[in-house]
């Protein structure tokens, strides 16, 4: 069930049961609060699955980081900074069964390749070249290969991994290069892996089970894991649909209980979600500061823009939307169709817009200067992507568990938005 307190049109006054208004006052604004207990109901939903292994991209704050473990999640880190996030977060580097952190990515930067070599970490390769270079450093280990099955499908073009023309994963047709290559790098491929797109539906994902089972078979019985990827979708806005999960789960389920007769023994299931646990978790809270009139239009322009949350004008991304009042009051209000800006000097600063950057107003109740505009399902992909365009600091973030509400990053200050910066002499 849906589980963020923002439905579009509303008033809303509190967040996991603290006080909008003081949340605003104590940590400023704009601030992203995020609420542990929907984390905890969404990682609930997916037990069945042998292994949980949260997509950090998402939502990578340590303090995060560290409710999932305690929830017995295990993660992914796409960078070097990923994996010592997870490391803060007390996740232990190995090759446990699952292993706690596995390193998934396309390419191994300099700065990945070292740490996975210091950590002797898992990976999950995406390209036929971390093979070798895994082999150099890691000899006698075993690896999972990302596949590319050919197809793929996400909420936009943008986040859609599959099929030719997506950067990602190894094509399906060079898997049995990949085994030899493997070999003569000393290694055993243990798993297989596919991530066809991010907020897609039960209809694309359920393809990957046949293309999984193929290409397990072009490898054999040296498999013991394979990953369903993420890109289970969550709800935005009315008419966005969740995955059937029962029959989700039947399917893979199925899909590994063949391989595993096959093979004569046991295959583990993981899911790798990232939006599914983070997304409705969140809120980003921001105050209104201007209310004007252009022509027609009404805009609403708050202290938040893309530097917070760049959803909206990467993808045309829908996020609900409700309006707090600046005393706190949950008195009903008549509405009006507004345009919600940012502060950013460009015109695309808007949060209101479709894909391919066309304004639309959103019916709101009526506000005015100093009340509150609280943007829902912000949770994920909200600040791991925040910039400092215009010099504006990346902001504060709250984490309310079991009825507390606390601060888990500080807001940056001026000094910490130039560090390195250096005037010649
Ligand atoms: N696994 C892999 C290999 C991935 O590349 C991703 C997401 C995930 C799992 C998690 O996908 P999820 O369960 O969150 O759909 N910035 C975009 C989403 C980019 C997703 C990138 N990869 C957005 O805001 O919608």
């Amino acid at each position: 069930m849906y589980a963020n307190a923002v439905v579009g049109n509303s008033i809303v006054t509190t967040i996991a049961g603290q006080s909008v208004t003081e949340l605003a006052q104590k940590h400023g604004t704009p601030v992203f609060v995020y609420d542990a207990a929907v984390i905890a109901e969404r990682i609930r939903d997916l037990a069945a699955f042998d292994a949980i292994r949260y997509a950090q991209k998402a939502l990578s704050n340590i303090a995060i980081l560290d409710l999932v473990r305690r929830h017995g999640v295990v993660v992914d880190a796409v960078s070097a900074g990923e994996v010592q996030r997870a490391i803060a977060a007390g996740y232990k580097p190995g090759h446990a069964h699952p292993p706690q952190i596995v390193y998934t990515a396309d390419i191994f930067d300099r700065a990945a390749l070292e740490i996975v070599a210091k950590y002797d970490l898992p990976v999950n390769c995406g390209s036929p070249d971390m093979i070798d270079q895994y082999g150099a450093i890691c000899p006698g280990r075993g690896i999972t290969l990302r596949i590319n099955p050919g197809f793929g499908h996400g909420h936009s073009k943008k986040t859609n991994t599959g099929g030719q023309q997506s950067k990602h994963g190894i094509w399906h047709d060079q898997v049995a290069d990949c085994a030899e290559r493997a070999k003569r790098a000393n290694l055993t491929i243990t798993g297989m892996h596919m991530h066809i797109g991010s907020g897609t539906d039960l209809e694309h994902l359920s393809q990957v089970c046949g293309a999984m089972e193929k290409t397990c078979r072009l490898v054999g019985p040296t498999i013991t894991s394979i990953s369903a990827g993420g890109g289970l979708p969550t709800i935005y806005k009315p008419g966005d649909k969740y995955v059937d999960l029962a029959a989700y789960f039947k399917l893979w389920d199925a899909t590994r209980q063949k391989l595993a007769n096959e093979f004569g023994h046991a295959i583990s299931l993981e899911i790798e979600p990232g939006r599914y646990l983070s997304a409705e978790c969140g809120y980003l809270i921001a105050e209104i500061r201007a209310v004007k009139r252009m022509g027609e239009n009404l805009f609403y322009i708050v202290d938040a823009g893309f530097n917070n949350l760049a959803r909206p004008i990467l993808y045309g991304s829908h996020h609900p939307m409700a309006i707090c009042p600046a005393d706190g009051s949950s008195a009903a209000r008549g509405t009006q169709d507004a345009i919600i800006g940012g502060p950013l000097c460009e015109s695309g600063d808007i949060f209101t817009q479709e894909e391919g950057g066309f304004v639309v107003s959103r019916e709101l109740p009526t506000a005015s200067v100093g009340d509150y505009l609280v943007i829902g399902c912000a949770g994920a992909y909200g600040y791991v992507m925040a910039s400092n365009y215009n010099s504006k600091p990346l902001v504060a973030e709250v984490l309310v568990e079991n009825g507390k509400a606390n601060l888990v990053r500080a807001a940056q200050t001026f000094e910490d938005i130039v560090r390195g910066e250096v005037i010649p002499k």
